[in-house]
């Protein structure tokens, strides 16, 4: 990864209360990749998250956009940087059709501004054209239904509803998407194609994606480097594989031996005796 990290998080400290839900916690998130974004209910995955995208503010540390600290921006200001992020509940517009519901990412619509709508209606329609246009495009790339744009976004069934909240984050510019456990509750074969996806849009729109899921075939599978937090502190991060063989990670984590197993890590990472 010779790249220079696009996100850069830095000693960051968050409690609520007595609760310490991150602490001292220090890595980057590598550009143009599938960042996974591990750790057991409660290890402050989806606090990270809010601190990262702005949605809440560190108690310590700092976060850095391209090199630029941004820890005082605001959650709406840091998405004209390019920041956006999705929350553990579906976000769509039920009440809207499909194709409405991506047409509302499309940032600078001619027809949001009056001026232009009573002096440049045609410019209003063309552009309002090229939208659908691209928002087709989108839906059919992301694998919902292209004969069923017209539907109402709330008749699909939750899978789809997954996969389109992922569609409206696409035309929205942005360079780095953080997706709070967009697998949960999905069957295994749309896990499959959200993780081709998620990978297909890091790799061809040079785009960053911190996946945040309990699936771990969705993690280890699809991601090109893996973080994981334990109780709120930075545990390891290092590829799927290193991942998978980690002592600290097998002991915490994923290592849910039968009773009486012994655990014997494969390559430990970093320290041969752990
Ligand atoms: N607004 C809040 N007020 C009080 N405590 C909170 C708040 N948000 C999170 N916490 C606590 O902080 C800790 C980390 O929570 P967080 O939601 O970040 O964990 P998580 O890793 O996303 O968990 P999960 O896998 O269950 O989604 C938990 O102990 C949680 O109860
Ligand atoms: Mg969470």
């Amino acid at each position: 990864m010779s790249k220079s990290p696009i996100l850069q998080v830095r000693n960051i400290s968050r409690n609520f209360g007595g609760l310490v839900a991150l602490s001292n916690v220090t890595f980057d998130v590598p550009r143009g990749v599938v960042t996974g974004l591990i750790g057991p209910n409660g290890a402050g995955k989806s606090t990270l998250l809010n601190i990262m995208s702005g949605f809440e503010r560190p108690v310590r540390g700092h976060v850095l956009l391209e090199g630029q600290d941004i820890t005082a921006i605001p959650g709406y200001a840091r998405v004209k940087l390019g920041i956006t992020r999705s929350f553990q509940d579906v976000e769509i517009f039920p009440t809207l059709t499909v194709l409405e519901n991506v047409l509302l990412g499309f940032q600078n619509q001619y027809g949001e501004k009056l001026w232009r709508l009573v002096f440049t209606p045609g410019a209003v329609v063309r552009q309002r054209r090229e939208f659908i246009a691209s928002a087709l495009g989108i839906l059919k790339s992301v694998g919902i239904i292209d004969d069923r744009p017209d539907e109402l976004a709330g008749n699909l069934s939750y899978g789809q509803q997954k996969l389109l909240a992922l569609a409206r984050m696409l035309p929205t510019n942005a360079k780095i998407f953080m997706l709070d456990e967009p697998g949960s509750g999905l069957p295994r074969p749309i896990v499959a194609h959200m993780g081709e996806l998620l990978q297909r849009i890091a790799r061809d729109y040079d785009k960053s994606i911190v996946l945040c899921d309990h699936n771990m075939d969705l993690v280890l599978k699809y991601s090109q480097h893996v973080l994981v937090l334990h109780h709120g502190e930075f545990l390891a991060e290092g590829t799927p594989d290193e991942i998978r063989k980690h002592p600290d990670v097998l002991r915490v984590y994923l290592a849910k031996p039968p009773e009486g197993a012994t655990v014997v890590p494969l390559t430990p990472r970093g320290n041969a005796n752990a």
